[in-house]
């Protein structure tokens, strides 16, 4: 019990010097080598969006509330979705985007997607960013700003552009070349 009481007032001791440190130097100790003013800091990766199958890495969490919509307005999927190096999804793995996506025109197929790109590799692992924007997955570049970041990101104004690389033959499972530019 009490070496338990130790090792918690350690770890509080770090987290409190932790927090110190950041808020005296406004950006914390990351980001200082990381962020760069003067130009965008350019991500590159493949977002795999698997919807069928065993394992899927996004899943429809509201069905189409109504069933004669040309484009499923209203459904809303929730994605947990890899982000690899390459295109081959056993290509490195660079991080997560994880977020939703819900059918937002009635017209034509496009939806709302709110995402946190989540870093797992490389110079800014641990660091985020995130995208809120209109995703028609008909047009062959379709632009989402970045709305902000944590981290090396924290500041982060930008914009991402997303490019269908490969659709399956039953047009759900996707993967896409994405194209993040970035100010932090
Ligand atoms: C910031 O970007 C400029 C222009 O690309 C570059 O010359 C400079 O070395 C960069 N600084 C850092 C700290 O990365
Ligand atoms: C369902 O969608 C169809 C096609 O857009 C539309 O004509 C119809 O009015 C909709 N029905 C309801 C109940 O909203
Ligand atoms: C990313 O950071 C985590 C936490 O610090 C670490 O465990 C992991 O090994 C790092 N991943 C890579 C690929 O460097």
């Amino acid at each position: 019990m009490a070496k338990e009481i130790v090792v918690m007032s350690v770890l509080l001791f770090v987290l409190a010097a932790t927090t110190k440190a950041d808020t005296q130097s406004g950006y914390g100790p990351r980001c200082s080598s990381l962020c760069n003013s003067s130009a965008p800091t350019h991500i590159h990766f493949y977002f795999h969006d698997k919807i069928t199958g065993p394992s899927p890495s996004a899943v429809q969490v509201v069905s189409p509330p109504n069933k004669t919509s040309p484009t499923s307005f209203g459904t809303v999927y929730v994605m947990d979705d890899p982000l690899t190096e390459g295109p081959d999804p056993r290509s490195k793995p660079v991080g997560r985007a994880q977020g939703m996506y819900l059918s937002s025109d009635q017209v034509r197929i496009g939806f709302l997607q709110a995402m946190n790109i989540v870093l797992t590799a490389g110079l800014y692992n641990g660091s985020v960013i995130t995208v809120l924007g209109s995703n028609h997955i008909s047009d062959s570049i379709r632009e989402m700003p970045v709305v902000g970041g944590t981290s090396a990101f924290r500041f982060a104004r930008g914009y991402a552009q997303a490019r269908t690389y490969f659709l399956d033959s039953n047009g759900l499972d996707a993967i896409v070349e994405y194209n993040v530019y970035v100010f932090h």
